[in-house]
């Protein structure tokens, strides 16, 4: 599959990159935006920055211009989802977390209707080994669950699927071409991992037939967080041919 399959086919590149906002207070993700400035048009904000006037600054940066990957993964009744989706959607958000269960799929689906709001499944979080799993009572490995979960996905007509960068070959295999996949755990070569286990390059992320990388620390706690950026567009451009 060429490195431009289908889902990703029609992106920009600068549109390729998310940043992730994984700081405490609205100010501090508003400097951050600010530093970036036009390097950057894409931002996920997750519980940290949500639960601290996030939304309201998701407003804030789509009013100018810029695209919001919400990362709240939603899962509760199907009522629940289908009601919080549908107020999701009035944020004008692009894409939307919800965990890979076919309740919580199927009502976010609803809860969308035929809105803009891109579905993302995280099938199992990546902090789970085949442990982690048993104890949590399923019977199956983590490989087993995501390769289930993520056909699941499919199957229902979910937009795109959350995964490391390490499985993204093998997601892209179960999803197809027309489907979304999303990695974190992005880093450049011969930076520090932090507490990322298994980390790729944004250039091998893309290779792997990624269409958006999440890139958090690499750029936020990078002295130079512009450049940082502008580095990585670059390998994502060589990576593009
Ligand atoms: O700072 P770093 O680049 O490691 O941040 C990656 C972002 O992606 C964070 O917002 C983190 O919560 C998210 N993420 C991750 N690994 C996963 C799933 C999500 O790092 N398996």
């Amino acid at each position: 599959m060429p490195a431009s399959h289908r889902a990703g086919a029609s992106l920009n590149i600068r549109d390729r990159l998310i940043v992730a906002l994984d700081v405490p207070t609205v100010e501090e993700a508003r400097a951050l935006a600010g530093a970036l400035g036009e390097s950057v048009g894409f931002y996920k904000i997750g519980y940290q920055l949500a639960y601290a006037g996030g939304l309201d600054f998701a407003r804030e940066l789509i009013g100018a211009g810029k695209k919001v990957f919400l990362d709240l993964k939603l899962h509760d009744i199907a009522h629940t989802v289908e009601e919080g989706v549908r107020s999701v959607t009035r944020i004008g958000a692009t894409f939307l977390t919800i965990h890979a269960y076919p309740q919580t799929m199927r009502a976010a689906l609803a809860g969308r209707a035929d809105g803009a709001l891109k579905l993302l499944a995280v099938t199992v979080l990546t902090s789970y080994d085949d442990a982690d799993a048993a104890a949590a009572g399923y019977a199956k490995p983590v490989a087993a669950l995501v390769a289930e979960r993520a056909a699941l996905a499919r199957d229902l007509g979910i937009d795109g699927i959350v995964c490391a960068a390490w499985e993204a070959e093998r997601v892209r295999g179960i999803v197809g071409p027309d489907r979304l996949v999303v990695t974190p755990g992005i880093r450049l070569p011969g930076a520090a991992t932090d507490d990322q286990k298994r980390v790729v390059t944004p250039g091998a992320a893309i290779r792997a037939h990624v269409d958006h990388i999440v890139v958090g620390r690499p750029i936020t706690a990078a002295a130079d967080p512009r450049a940082a950026a502008i580095t990585i567009l670059d390998e994502i451009t060589a990576a593009l041919g």
